[in-house]
């Protein structure tokens, strides 16, 4: 407990007053604004509300860069209605879909009748979080959303939950594409994340440089899947330690 409460006295006092900057509505990464998902998820045409995987995953799983299913554990970070989790079940991982909303992870166990995944509706960034590393941590269209300073807390969830030798995939907002190239600087003044931030494959590669880089680029666009020309990917493996 801090004893000044006028004073900030630790890193995660730091960061709850940072969230403070984005009151209002513009972080939809906490649990305030899980409505805004909700809002998205309820509407049938949305492309989010689809069941089509990524296609960088069916891509990486045909050229073989993703870790053997058998026996290995999935973790999908803000899976959202579990359209990815799904898929990871499908191909024999052992798959936990996480999210914020509660009505994206009512839906999402709704739609996984015929499958085995667990859901677990938690907040990825305050926690708590009773999961064991996993073998593929993967992570469509949260990470994007988080306000800057928030990165330092994924970054330290990341470590957490991704086991060494296991690989790690995302899934963001391209520049010039979709999401705002605002400096960091310029997103904590406004107060605003504009809808998400965009990253490109160097910004990845630099984010995530704990991580040993296996392939990225643009989202390839692939018939049958889920591919948007406004999204970048990046699939990681973490050092065996
Ligand atoms: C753009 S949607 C992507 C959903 C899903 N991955 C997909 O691609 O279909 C972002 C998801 O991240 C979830 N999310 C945002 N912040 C989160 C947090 N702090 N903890 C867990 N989930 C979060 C949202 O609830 C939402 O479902």
């Amino acid at each position: 407990m801090n004893p000044d409460p006028k004073r900030l006295g630790t890193l995660d006092e730091l960061l709850t007053t940072l969230d403070t900057l984005f009151e209002g509505g513009s972080d939809w990464t906490t649990r305030e604004q899980s409505t805004h998902w909700q809002s998205i998820f309820s509407q049938p045409e949305h492309p989010l509300n689809s069941d089509l995987p990524d296609a960088n995953l069916t891509e990486w799983q045909a050229r073989g860069l993703l870790p053997n299913p058998a026996s290995r554990t999935a973790l999908d970070l803000g899976c959202g209605l579990g359209r990815n989790a799904r898929w990871l079940a499908r191909q024999g991982y052992r798959v936990t879909g996480l999210d914020l909303s509660a009505y994206a992870v009512a839906e999402a166990q709704r739609r996984t009748a015929d499958l085995t995944v667990t859901y677990l509706e938690a907040d990825l960034l305050r926690g708590p979080l009773p999961l064991p590393p996993a073998d593929l941590v993967y992570d469509s269209g949260c990470f994007h959303h988080l306000p800057p300073h928030r990165r330092l807390t994924y970054l330290s969830v990341l470590g957490r939950l991704l086991k060494p030798g296991g690989h790690f995939g995302i899934c963001t907002f391209a520049p010039g594409r979709m999401g705002s190239e605002a400096t960091d600087v310029e997103l904590l003044r406004r107060g605003s994340l504009e809808g998400g931030v965009a990253y490109s494959p160097d910004d990845l590669r630099g984010i995530f440089s704990d991580l040993d880089y296996v392939a990225g680029g643009p989202m390839p666009q692939l018939a049958g899947t889920f591919c948007h020309d406004f999204l970048n990917v990046a699939l990681f493996r973490r050092p065996a330690g």
